[in-house]
């Protein structure tokens, strides 16, 4: 999912005019701006790609997640519920707004398996978070009429699958709200950065607001000095406003990129005995950020894992990963955070305590995982070179 690979001169340009205004900050200064507000531009090219009424950039995906969640209302006192299999920004969030994060299980989708969530549902339930990892789909038309039926919000973390659809359907627009990232991994980069979208202008005023300080973004622009709620700061610079716009366009070409590069590595692991390929809801909207599948038994990924390494091919090793993967979050699982009184795991409406055991079937899930980040640059040598590697570890095997 790398949009590094494409960063050029376009980019340099975009960049190079920013500075040339002389305006760093995303508001204000208007006669200095020449009237040209880039954050701005960025937040309504990205609305009118995904289909969202409207977007708010932010100055990163997990201030996207936090804002998103904020704009929702949710807060001390309320449970969120999220996947054991995501990065940890998303719970990191989550407890940054004063909220619990609850666990639930992965399905073969790599994403919420709705039948735990719905055993993972209180009433102190305000929001679900469910994640589109690795660039494709969660179950999210039925999370989200699970959510319905009990008045519960949805806020997609969809840092990791931009561009990625559902029947026709962007990911991130299906729930309340949906959150991007634009850090130096993902698809479309700034650097760092992030955008919450939302079928609901309200939401996102919400969002606007609380990213400035509760500044008043209402009725004309900024800063009228009328005040709903206090905020905070997740401004995105003029600098990534105009990264972002530049990358958008590229994104197209990006997505059909990874896609051909993927369909390329599936068709050869095909000949792989006992491999299975990770569920995929809707193959013509996959972002094809990853191309992830799974083995029989751990050992059989293990040691597939191992002679793809020994080839030149290394693979992405799920049940062993510390980032993503609920079994290996020893902080979490310690309550460990710098405040002196423990928060936010101790905290007066009882402790937030985290059993690394909890979600067998997530890491069973995971341990059978192995997967390759597709990149843009890959070319027909490296895909040979890639594709001869799994032959040969199949001929080891
Ligand atoms: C699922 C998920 N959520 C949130 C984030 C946080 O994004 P950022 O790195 O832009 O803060 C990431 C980043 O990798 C992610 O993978």
């Amino acid at each position: 999912m790398p949009g590094f690979e494409w960063l050029g001169k376009e980019e340099s340009d975009a960049v190079a005019e920013v500075m040339q205004r002389g305006v760093l900050f995303r508001y204000e200064f208007d006669e200095q701006r020449q009237g040209i507000y880039l954050v701005k531009q960025f937040e309504q090219a990205m609305a009118e790609f995904t289909g969202a009424a409207a977007a708010c950039a932010v100055s990163s995906g997990t201030a996207a997640v936090k804002v998103g969640l904020a704009a929702l209302g949710v807060g001390y006192g309320d449970e969120v519920i999220t996947q054991g299999f995501t990065f940890v920004a998303t719970w990191e969030a989550i407890l940054d707004c004063g909220a619990k994060p609850v666990f639930c299980e992965i399905d073969e989708t790599l994403c919420m398996d709705p039948a735990d969530l719905e055993k993972k549902i209180t009433d102190k339930t305000k929001a679900i978070v469910p994640v589109h990892m690795m660039g494709a789909q969660a179950r999210i038309k039925q999370i989200k009429a699970i959510a319905d039926a009990k008045g519960i919000a949805v806020m997609e973390d969809t840092a990791q699958a931009l561009g990625g659809t559902l029947e026709g359907r962007h990911l991130g627009t299906f729930g309340h709200m949906g959150s991007l990232s634009f850090d130096a991994v993902k698809t479309l980069t700034t650097g760092e950065g992030g955008m919450v979208i939302s079928n609901d202008p309200a939401l996102v005023l919400n969002a606007s607001e609380y990213q400035d300080h509760g500044h008043d973004h209402k009725p004309v622009g900024r800063g009228n000095e009328g005040r709903r709620f206090m905020g905070f700061n997740y401004r995105m610079m003029e600098l990534q406003g105009a990264l972002g716009l530049v990358q958008l366009k590229k994104l197209p070409d990006m997505l059909a990129t990874m896609r051909k590069n993927k369909a390329a590595l599936k068709e050869a692991l095909k000949r792989v005995p006992g491999v299975s390929f990770r569920e995929v809801l809707d193959e013509a909207g996959d972002s094809a950020t990853f191309l992830a599948w799974f083995h029989e038994t751990p050992e059989q990924a293990q040691r597939f894992a191992g002679l793809l390494a020994d080839n030149g091919a290394a693979a992405i090793p799920w049940g062993a990963n510390t980032w993503h993967a609920y079994s290996h979050w020893e902080h979490l699982h310690d309550g460990a955070s710098l405040p002196s009184g423990g928060w936010p795991f101790a905290r007066p409406d009882g402790p937030a305590e985290y059993d690394p055991a909890v979600l067998p079937k997530t890491a069973e899930i995971l341990s059978r995982c192995l997967s390759w980040q597709i990149m843009l640059n890959w070319d027909e040598a490296k895909l040979k070179q890639m594709t001869e590697a799994i032959n040969r570890a199949v001929a080891e095997l």
